[in-house]
């Protein structure tokens, strides 16, 4: 019989969360979102990170009942992959004014942490009503500065993952799940 699923890729290693566990979990955080938001009058703004919140993004905001505006936002990190400055530059703003508003930010990968405490202290700056985050993994070992994460989809190691929105130099975003790389010489 004919095999439907593609061969790995020879520059992964192997597949972490596969696509069933993946939408499993992002139904069971659209579960928590439409309750914990199910009293809101106002729309509440989901602000993805591109590029690499864009397929999670997708994914979530489908699930959710509760009235929703999508937006997003680009920013650009200093230090990839190696040296670490820690600095966050904005590169594209919001469409929406996020005064008075509920923000949840989402956000593809928690890493160090500073892409996402830069945005949550200046989403708070511009006088948001509240700002929680949804984070679709988690490397807790590579945490440099401690940030709030209200909905959670993975925790995983310290190793480089593409698949579901993240890529590896653009390489391998639109995987359906979520790979391991063969670290690059
Ligand atoms: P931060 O270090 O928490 O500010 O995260 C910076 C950004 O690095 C994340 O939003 C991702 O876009 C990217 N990133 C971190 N780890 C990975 C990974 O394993 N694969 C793909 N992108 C990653
Ligand atoms: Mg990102």
């Amino acid at each position: 019989m004919e095999n439907l699923n593609p061969p790995l890729a020879e520059d992964l290693r192997r597949i972490l969360i596969d696509e069933k566990a993946i939408a499993e979990r992002v139904d069971a955080l659209a579960d928590e979102i439409n309750r914990d938001y199910r009293n809101i009058t106002d729309p509440l703004i989901l602000v993805g990170v591109l590029k690499g919140s864009f397929i999670f993004m997708a994914d979530l905001s489908r699930r959710l009942t509760i009235p929703h505006i999508v937006d997003f936002i680009a920013i650009s990190s200093y230090g990839k992959q190696g040296d670490k400055r820690g600095e966050v530059r904005l590169l594209m703003d919001t469409r929406e004014n996020l005064a008075d508003h509920d923000v949840l930010i989402v956000e593809d990968i928690l890493d160090s942490g500073n892409t996402l405490s830069y945005l949550i202290s200046a989403f708070k700056a511009r006088g948001t009503r509240s700002v929680s985050t949804a984070v679709f993994l988690d490397k807790p070992e590579r945490h440099e500065t401690e940030v709030p994460i209200e909905y959670k989809g993975f925790t995983i190691p310290d190793v480089w993952v593409v698949g579901y929105g993240l890529d590896y130099k653009e390489k391998h975003r639109t995987l359906p799940y979520v790979a391991e790389m063969i670290p690059q010489a």
